[in-house]
């Protein structure tokens, strides 16, 4: 089942159309943080995990950054810290450089996490919230992050997992064929990506986290607006017709309880180290 899925996310079907992601991002911005309440829970237990690691870095990297919520709580847990906040649309950028506060050393680079416009050997920690989910190739990712880190840095980062809006995917698959909702990596072969990539002894984990909704509209409202399109080159290229978006509404709501409609985040947690052979110590306490 898995490895079906593997294989299928190497079509070309569904690949990724970077145009179209970054122009659903540039458009979403501005409104992003009002729909984003998963993403800030996502982002907040991840940074979380920075609580138990002794390390003293002096450049961090948010790639993937979008409105600034790691690279802004990065700048208080670390002060005197450079961080860079990172992503593919610029109109993101804007929105944290907005929430920037006196003695924020804050930088900014439009680019993509997969060709990443920064030196090799720059950075000290990646903290990544949200949007490997979006790359084309997991291994081409942390080999750019690999390769920016110094020897001995750290990556942090989430994604999504497989059980990610498991219900809109079958609600979907009940009414056409299309590839209406994206498809998402397990954790191990995330964990094997960072293994081809070059770094050593990667740690994953994923929890679940159900969000609860009063009606599919509003469920699909908020994806909109967070800019969580259907990108894949092969999305249907005509509109959802009324009668098969009316026949999806009516399968999701089979799945109400207690008087709401679930809606399954699986969420993938993941950090793994820069080593090289000259670099042995972990700063990781209990
Ligand atoms: C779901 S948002 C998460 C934003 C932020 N990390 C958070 O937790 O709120 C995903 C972000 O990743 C950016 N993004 C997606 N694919 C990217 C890529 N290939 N390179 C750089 N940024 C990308 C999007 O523009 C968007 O801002």
């Amino acid at each position: 089942m898995i490895k079906a899925r593997e294989q299928r996310m190497s079509e070309p079907d569904f690949y990724v159309n970077k145009i179209l992601l970054r122009r659903a991002f540039e458009k979403a911005a501005q409104a992003y943080d009002e729909a984003a309440v998963l993403q800030r829970e996502v982002a907040s237990r991840m940074l979380e995990r920075l609580d138990y690691m002794l390390i003293e870095p002096q450049v961090i990297l948010d790639a993937g950054a979008g409105t600034g919520y790691c690279a802004l709580d990065v700048a208080v847990r670390y002060p005197g810290v450079q961080v860079i906040a990172l992503d593919i649309a610029s109109g993101m950028l804007q929105q944290t450089r907005s929430k920037m506060k006196p003695g924020n050393n804050i930088s900014y680079v439009s680019s993509d996490v997969e060709k990443i416009a920064l030196a090799d050997n720059s950075v000290d920690l990646i903290v990544s919230s949200l949007t490997v989910q979006w790359c084309n190739d997991y291994i081409k990712a942390f080999t750019e992050f690999k390769r920016v880190l110094k020897p001995g840095g750290c990556l942090l980062f989430t994604s999504f997992g497989p059980d990610a809006l498991k219900e809109l995917r079958h609600c979907w698959h009940k009414v056409d064929n299309d590839n209406h909702v994206n498809s998402f990596i397990d954790m191990h072969h995330v964990g094997d990506a960072l293994l081809q990539a070059g770094f050593k002894d990667p740690v994953m984990d994923a929890e679940i986290i159900t969000v609860t909704y009063n009606d599919v509209y509003q469920i699909m409202r908020d994806l909109k607006t967070i800019g969580a399109h259907n990108v894949l080159n092969g999305r249907r290229h005509s509109l959802t017709g009324k009668k098969r978006l009316q026949a999806m509404v009516a399968e999701y709501e089979t799945f109400r309880h207690e008087g709401v409609l679930p809606m399954t985040y699986e969420i993938v947690y993941g950090h793994a180290w820069e080593v090289t052979d000259s670099v042995s110590v972990r700063f990781e306490k209990k």
